[in-house]
């Protein structure tokens, strides 16, 4: 019997008996109470609460705007709605980076206010001190490699990474790196799926892609390009399984010609 069709409530260590067996891992953001239900309804694996919320909730530009506070709100706002999946919460920009100590405090403010299950961060050995530090806490830290939006202004664009031989050297130590200094998973983003391939066998934790091909324990998206909410964002590795920004649209607009042509509410609408 498949493991995620038995678990009752899925833990890290469920998601490496899942890439023990060869079981793929779906993970997808949720930033609120309401999708967060359908998506555990749904039998998803994990929700990432991902700073993403910073693009998608907020309307801002990058994810460097979010604050602690504001991940920390979506975050406990998800819990609520689920029962099975495992919650992970990014940390925001400025809370970890260069800085062991307020990395563990903002972990703990993250766990306590909010009752998710883990953490992710960005970054590679120069973090492993802050990786270190959360798990003397027992807070369970996922890694994220690639495009590491976070450092968007040190890069420059969101192209693809590590196409270089260079860099991909550097990636592959990398995620060693974190793997050895606790990560329980890895998010893989926007690298060579060849690469990708490499990086999950070289490891033994989870490895969960976006946009780094097939070749890893499992995928994740950001619900709204997904859904179709935004339909300006469409980079190839995007599959979108619904056109939600037309459907709601197309909703509206039927609510209003009824309110103006007073068809709404009609006598059984009303007391
Ligand atoms: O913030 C986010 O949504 C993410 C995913 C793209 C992995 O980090």
């Amino acid at each position: 019997m498949s493991v995620h069709k038995v678990v009752k409530k899925v833990t890290t260590h469920v998601l490496y008996e899942m890439k023990l067996k060869g079981e793929k891992i779906a993970m997808l953001t949720g930033y609120d109470y309401s999708i967060a239900r359908i998506l555990d309804e749904s039998g998803i694996d994990i929700i990432l609460v991902g700073d993403s919320a910073s693009n998608v909730m907020a309307g801002f530009e990058t994810t460097l705007p979010i604050t602690l506070d504001n991940m920390i709100y979506h975050a406990a706002s998800v819990v609520r709605g689920v029962k099975r999946a495992l919650v992970v919460v990014d940390l925001p920009f400025g809370t970890y980076q260069g800085n062991s100590r307020e990395a563990l405090a903002s972990a703990i403010r993250i766990m306590k206010e909010t009752g998710a299950s883990a953490v992710k961060m960005e970054g590679g050995r120069e973090i492993t001190e802050s990786i270190e530090r959360i798990l003397t806490a027992g807070i369970p830290v996922m890694g994220h490699l690639g495009l590491t939006p976070q450092s968007i202004h040190k890069f420059g664009t969101y192209v693809v990474r590590a196409k270089e031989e260079e860099e991909a050297r550097k990636l592959k130590e990398d995620a060693l790196i974190i793997e050895k200094a606790g990560c329980f998973a890895i998010v893989l983003e926007k690298i060579p799926a060849a690469l990708a391939g490499e990086v999950a066998e070289a490891v033994k934790v989870p490895v969960i892609g976006i946009g780094a091909g097939p070749q890893v324990d499992g995928q994740v998206l950001v619900l709204h390009d997904m859904l179709g909410l935004n339909l300006e964002f469409s980079p190839r590795f995007l599959r979108r399984y619904h056109n939600l920004h037309d459907e709601i649209k197309g909703a509206v607009q039927n609510y209003i010609a009824d309110v103006r042509s007073r068809d709404f509410p009609n006598e059984k609408e009303q007391y």
